[in-house]
């Protein structure tokens, strides 16, 4: 039966805090505003190997300690899962989900052995509900049943609410993973929006090591609704209200152009209203801890601004900080003076660039007659860690350095069933038996690379532009990673190539498309598509030229890039991070190309001439494995020091 991995986050309320129940108060008094939160999963969270049990429902949990619980069983019937989801305690919410899972989809068992957790408990960050979800999704995943994020939302609050805890309606946001995330709240409805970061934000979550009675909280607050019988309770429903909702237009604002000190300034605005409103409805809103805090001169060098959490009180505080370092101070800070346990969340703005592209379909003539054989993207090659490795699986892990999630594969439609094979089949028992742990590794890596491909075939050989017309539907409207399908880089430094191409990419806002280019000999252009342009960075050039193999004479007169005072020649590497427009002039270029290949040079240059196109020399070097020679020559040099 088929195991699969799972990880389901915390969440920590930025804003908004309270809105969520008090929008529900619309169900009997439309005049109440509803509410908005903005929510963002945390770094913390569960971990869990899940796959399909026959008739039972097992689960078994591992604490932040390190302690293992007893393993939970119950048959999947509904009436015994109801009672379990009744009774109370940790398990009460996967047989509540479970139940709920039973009723509306009718599966069968499940085990799940939540084998890491991260996720502090009881700290506000809705621990139970990230269980929740993760018994939500490995439902989902095992029966696929095809429940969207919001559907096991859904799963996950009704069984949660099976349960004697009680959770708010904010809490399974965490479905969404490691992003921020707008939840608005009318009556019973309740519509989410998944927030893009437009930068990166450094949070810092502490424990106030104080007291509060979230009970109290609630019941105080609550009394002001649905109706405001008071001047006080107007202003209760005016702060969770209309206050509310205008700070939350500007913080989602700031969250999505990454404007990190205008968020830290709105948590400090949200803070003060908070206190100026509902402060004086509740003892406990007054958390001298927090206040204390937040007034503390030497916090502030290190944050834009902070606020409390979840229901306030003296529970936790949040800071956003001005930089990574600046929040390590702040850290160590805190936990000096105050003795506070802290916990880092990260906001990150999420790469742009998810999908890469590796044209394999072409003939390999340079390479026959090993390609009557063999395609040549399954030619050997030693790893410098001495793992012997087909070319297409050393290329692919390159992409999957840059950061993508997927990589689509042309190929030629007859070569599937190898390429199937050797991504997406598993290791014969009797050989993984005889593996040595190292290469036991190896097999599980292998077919985590082989989840994240797809094939698209090239019914014939019309030349690698054609090739990368083909993976339009599949990459979409968006920018993406093209690699060659025979050659292999060597970064000179902590990034690989890839990763450094799509740094820059992002580095300049996404705007325009950015080629690794490389330093080459006056000699060899010939053999290579060749740039010129102008220094716009130490090491990126703004191409004024792309011009495939040219002659000397054409090299000298037309591309000679001066640098460090020498008149130099540069060519692509192929590394590509591209904008989608491509694609476009790729299918200008098929149209009038009749029999003629499709190359992607032309295509180059007319998305230069339209969007501008950037080279960065990145800090590396490239092998080739495509003409025999030089194929020959790779496979001893991309070793390194032989072991
Ligand atoms: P090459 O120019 O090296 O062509 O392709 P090739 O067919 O692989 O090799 P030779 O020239 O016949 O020896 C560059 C990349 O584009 C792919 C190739 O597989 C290689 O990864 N490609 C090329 C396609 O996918 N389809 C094509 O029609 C042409």
């Amino acid at each position: 039966m088929n195991t699969f991995e799972l990880f389901v986050p915390g969440r920590v309320c930025l804003f908004g805090e309270h809105s969520d129940w008090a929008g529900g108060h619309r169900r009997t008094n439309s005049a109440v505003v509803p509410g908005v939160v903005i929510i963002s999963g945390t770094n913390q969270g569960m971990y869990a190997r899940c796959r399909k049990h026959p008739g039972e429902l097992v689960v078994r949990s591992t604490l932040p300690d390190g302690t293992v619980t007893e393993t939970f069983r119950v048959p999947m019937t509904l009436d015994r899962l109801q009672r379990e989801a009744e009774a109370g305690g940790f398990f009460s919410y996967a047989a509540g989900v479970a139940a709920y899972m039973l009723d509306f989809f009718g599966v069968d068992g499940l085990e799940i052995d939540n084998y890491k957790t991260t996720l502090p408990v009881k700290k506000g960050l809705s621990s139970s509900a990230a269980f929740c979800v993760l018994v939500a999704r490995a439902f989902n995943q095992a029966y696929q049943l095809g429940l969207t994020t919001r559907a096991e939302i859904e799963a996950a609050y009704q069984g949660e609410i099976a349960t004697p805890s009680r959770c708010g309606r904010m809490d399974q946001g965490c479905a969404y993973g490691q992003i921020p995330v707008m939840m608005a709240f009318d009556g019973d409805r309740i519509s989410v929006t998944p927030l893009r970061p437009g930068g990166d934000f450094h949070l810092l979550v502490a424990d106030l090591c104080g007291k509060k009675d979230t009970v109290r909280i609630l019941s105080d607050l609550n009394a002001a609704f649905p109706f405001a019988k008071s001047p006080r309770d107007a202003e209760v429903h005016r702060c969770l209200g209309e206050e509310n909702q205008r700070i939350l237009v500007q913080a989602r604002a700031a969250v999505e152009s990454g404007d990190a000190a205008g968020l830290g300034t709105l948590m400090t605005e949200a803070q003060a209203v908070f206190d100026r409103h509902l402060m004086p409805v509740c003892e406990e809103l007054k958390s001298p801890r927090l206040h204390a805090v937040l007034a503390d001169p030497q916090v502030a060098a290190w944050v834009y601004g902070g606020k409390g959490v979840g229901s306030q009180g003296d529970g936790c505080v949040q800071f956003i900080c001005k930089s990574a370092a600046a929040r390590g101070e702040l850290e160590a800070y805190l936990q000096g003076r105050y003795g506070m346990p802290c916990f880092e969340l990260d906001i990150k703005r999420p790469a742009s660039i998810r999908k890469a592209v590796i044209p394999v379909a072409g003939l390999g003539t340079r390479m026959f007659p090993y390609t009557k054989a063999v395609p040549k993207t399954f030619l050997p090659v030693v790893t410098p860690d001495g793992v012997a490795k087909p070319v297409i699986q050393v290329i692919i892990e390159e992409a999957l350095s840059a950061g993508v999630e997927e990589v689509a594969l042309v190929i030629q439609p007859e070569d599937e069933p190898r390429f199937r094979a050797y991504f997406q089949t598993e290791v014969r028992a009797e050989t993984l038996a005889k593996l040595p742990p190292a290469l036991k590794l190896e097999a599980e890596r292998l077919s985590a690379i082989g989840k994240r491909l797809t094939f698209i075939p090239q019914h014939e050989a019309k030349g690698f532009g054609h090739a990368v017309l083909l993976a339009e539907k599949w990459v979409g409207n968006e920018a993406f990673l093209l690699l060659l399908g025979d050659h292999l880089f060597r970064s000179a430094e902590t990034r690989s190539v890839a990763r450094q191409v799509v740094d820059r990419f992002q580095a300049f806002g996404d705007s325009q498309s950015v080629v690794g280019i490389y330093e080459e000999t006056l000699a060899r252009v010939k053999h290579y598509g060749t740039v010129t342009g102008e220094w716009v960075e130490d090491d990126t050039l703004q191409l004024h030229r792309f011009f495939e193999k040219p002659t000397e004479d054409e090299a000298q007169t037309y591309l000679a890039v001066a640098r460090h005072g020498r008149s130099l020649f540069f060519c692509v590497n192929g590394v590509y991070a591209l904008r989608p427009a491509l694609f476009g002039l790729l299918r200008q270029q098929a149209a009038s190309a009749g029999n003629e290949e499709i190359q992607l040079t032309p295509a180059l240059e007319a998305l230069r001439q339209e969007e501008g196109v950037k080279g960065l020399v990145v800090c590396g070097a490239h092998f080739d494995t495509g003409i025999p020679a030089i194929y020959a020559e790779t496979v001893g040099k991309f070793v390194g020091e032989v072991r």
